[in-house]
């Protein structure tokens, strides 16, 4: 990244502005009908950013009734169109970088370094993947004695997406890229504590040639917004990244008229390194696979699997990994890791290291809050744990990982690997490619990560198998989640 010191503190000076934001429905800026706004503050001061209005059911109508009339005309655009105003996109994106990782940083917490090299880049990836993919939405022609059948592909309709905090841009741009590409209208509702760098993307989208009505955005709490969103008549399809519990919610309010529904939730992902490891790989590997994003990752490697003989030395690496990690706002270009996005997730995150020390278990280092303006957590790396603690088995969402010892490579490593109601990520560390692959082919898990962890690309599906989800997502598969198939068949 090129960056200037100055530079961050103009685009600082600039974004400071407390400014009050309307939701973006059909392609203007609209007051929400309660009147009432919700204030956002940047978790790693507690200082006011910005307001944002309240969305409640009569919102959500108005913007579920712009997408609908904007889906006919959107639908049936070319895909050289769709292709050119995603390009546009990536392209506005890429100009203005800077400004969305700043404003993501102070919204989100993460560093800045972090939400420039990875948020950001990840979205403007995916909006330049799903351009590419607008020319390749073939359908097929079966010939079959005296008739002629044809397979087309057609865009679902209008889709609800609701969308968490942790990756605010990235997750938009997730669930936008395969919707707008296969001629889909969009009502995005974004998480309540992180809506501001996907509010200015919506404005780029409608400069990028967007015609209004397509991406509609709200913003608001779930109860009153998103529930209404996701139980609305008029919607096809429903996306939403979250908690399980809100997941289970989702399916229930979209099954009364029977939408289709894709859903990407938690993680409980084992990370295994095996004693023929490269531990200058493993080690850090294991840190970042939990420490990325501050653990607030739905495949965070959260618990560590390592082979007996080199268990000392992979905990004890990964320990002093995480007193190393410099914690501090994310602006400050020598932090490592800022505070977690809320005051709520504080709470969460602190009340899982109250139970793991309840329960017995054991923080070699961290274990508690750091300052106490923001919502700064010290990484954790817990031992002594069991089966029935719920810091090992529960989704902790926070920079604790708890490191398990094992024997060897044998159906009870990969029982205890698989022991979680989740299947959303794994990581295996070996230099024995072999078994590392037939490790891989035993773990219930969307994506494993051979020696690495936190991989993603805009061409490898996301998703997860047991309570992780439904579907997936990047990747041409996710195409699919946006497509209707229809036969058509002539007689001739
Ligand atoms: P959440 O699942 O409540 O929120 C995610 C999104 O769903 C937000 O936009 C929220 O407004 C919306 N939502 C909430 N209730 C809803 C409802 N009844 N109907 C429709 N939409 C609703 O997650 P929350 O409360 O922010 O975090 C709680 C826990 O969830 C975290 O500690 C973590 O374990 C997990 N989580 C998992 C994520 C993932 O990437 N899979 C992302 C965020 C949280
Ligand atoms: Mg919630």
């Amino acid at each position: 990244m090129t960056m200037k010191l100055q530079d961050t503190r103009l685009l600082a000076a600039r974004l400071s502005e407390v400014k009050t934001y309307g939701h973006f429905i059909n392609g203007e800026w609209t007051e929400g009908h309660s009147g009432e706004t919700i204030e956002l503050s940047n978790p790693a001061t507690r200082q006011t950013l910005a307001y944002i209005q309240s969305g409640d059911a009569v919102d959500v109508d108005r913007a579920v009734n712009a997408a609908h009339h904007a889906f006919p005309r959107w639908s049936k655009s070319s895909p050289a169109q769709r292709q050119t105003i995603l390009r546009v996109i990536a392209d506005r994106l890429r100009a203005r970088q800077l400004d969305y990782a700043m404003m993501e940083t102070l919204n989100n917490g993460k560093t800045i370094t972090e939400a420039f090299t990875h948020d950001i880049t990840g979205a403007i990836g995916l909006f330049e993947y799903y351009a590419g993919a607008a020319f390749q939405l073939h359908g097929q022609v079966a010939d079959f004695a005296d008739s002629t059948m044809l397979i087309h592909r057609e865009p679902i309709g209008v889709v609800a997406q609701i969308i968490p905090w942790n990756f605010p841009l990235l997750m938009a741009a997730w669930k936008l890229g395969p919707a707008l590409t296969t001629g889909c209208t969009v009502v995005l509702k974004v998480a309540e504590e992180t809506p501001l760098s996907a509010l200015r993307l919506a404005e780029l989208c409608q400069e990028a040639g967007l015609p209004n009505g397509v991406l509609n955005l709200l913003t608001g709490f779930g109860e009153p917004c998103g529930a209404p969103l996701a139980a609305h008549a008029m919607v096809d399809k429903v996306a939403f990244t979250g908690s399980t519990e809100v997941g289970k919610l989702i399916v229930k309010a979209a099954s009364n008229d029977l939408k289709k529904v894709t859903l990407e939730l938690g993680g409980k992902s084992p990370n295994i390194i095996l004693d023929d490891a490269d531990m200058d790989l493993a080690i850090p590997g294991a840190a970042n696979a939990i420490f990325f994003n501050h653990g607030q990752c739905c495949c965070a490697g959260s618990r560590l699997f390592v082979q007996e003989k080199k268990y000392d030395q992979v905990v004890e690496g990964v320990t002093q990994f995480a007193k190393n990690i410099r914690l501090g706002p994310g602006l400050d270009s020598r932090t490592q890791m800022g505070p977690l996005v809320s005051q709520t997730q504080l709470e969460r995150v602190s009340g899982y290291l109250r139970s793991g020390e309840e329960q017995g278990a054991k923080a070699l280092c961290g274990g508690k809050r750091h300052g106490e303006n923001g919502y700064f957590v010290e990484p954790t790396v817990l031992v002594d744990t069991s089966p029935d603690m719920k810091v090992y088995r529960e989704e902790i969402f926070g920079p604790v990982v708890t490191a398990i010892p094992f024997k060897s490579v044998d159906d009870d490593l990969l029982t205890r690997a698989n022991d979680t109601t989740y299947g959303l990520a794994a990581g295996i560390y070996t230099r024995d490619m072999a078994r590392a692959h037939r490790i891989a082919n035993r773990l219930r898990a969307g994506t494993v990560w051979i020696n690495c962890y936190n991989i993603f690309d805009a061409a490898l599906p996301f998703g997860g198998y047991k309570q992780s989800g439904w579907g997936r997502e990047m990747g041409h598969n996710a195409l699919d989640n946006y497509l209707e198939t229809k036969s058509i068949c002539a007689s001739i």
